[in-house]
């Protein structure tokens, strides 16, 4: 049986610079994911921090939160059958050096960091992020 399901997603400061938020769009629309949800902001270094706060004790927490509020985002509430696990495939490796071919960090990452794209990884972490972003009422039906 097929389950609609709700991720969250984010187009990191990196790719917003590039321009490459419409292009990133389109590809989440040509692979069957509604959009429900979306704005651009910037966040603080104490959002990202709370947003990013799993990897507190990571040696990259810092570097990562800085990187994270360096300039505009675009914040994405998705709806797919599976959307969870589509998006993760869809989105690539974290490291662009070890991304397939037809994903979206093989073609707009720059390194480790600098990736393009944030999607949630699980149930939980899904529902903790969008919430972190999105009140109910901004959310289409
Ligand atoms: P994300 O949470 O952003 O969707 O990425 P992910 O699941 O693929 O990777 P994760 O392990 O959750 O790491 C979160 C983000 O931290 C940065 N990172 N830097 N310098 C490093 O070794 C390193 N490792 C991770 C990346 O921006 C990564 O997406
Ligand atoms: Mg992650």
């Amino acid at each position: 049986m097929k389950t609609l399901q709700r991720t969250f997603s984010i187009v990191k400061p990196d790719a917003v610079a590039k321009g490459a938020t419409g292009d990133i769009l389109k590809t989440f629309q040509d692979k069957g994911f509604r959009i429900i949800g979306m704005k651009m902001l910037e966040i603080t270094k104490e959002q990202a921090e709370g947003f990013y706060a799993v990897h507190a004790t990571k040696p990259f927490f810092n570097s990562l939160t800085d990187f994270m509020s360096s300039g505009p985002i675009v914040v994405l509430a998705l709806e797919k059958d599976n959307a969870i696990a589509d998006l993760r495939e869809l989105m690539g490796a974290t490291n662009p050096a070890n991304a397939k071919e037809g994903t979206i960090r093989k073609k707009w990452a720059a390194s480790i960091e600098h990736n393009a794209i944030h999607g949630s990884d699980a149930d939980d972490t899904a529902r903790f992020e969008l919430s972190y972003f999105f009140a109910g009422y901004e959310l289409a039906k």
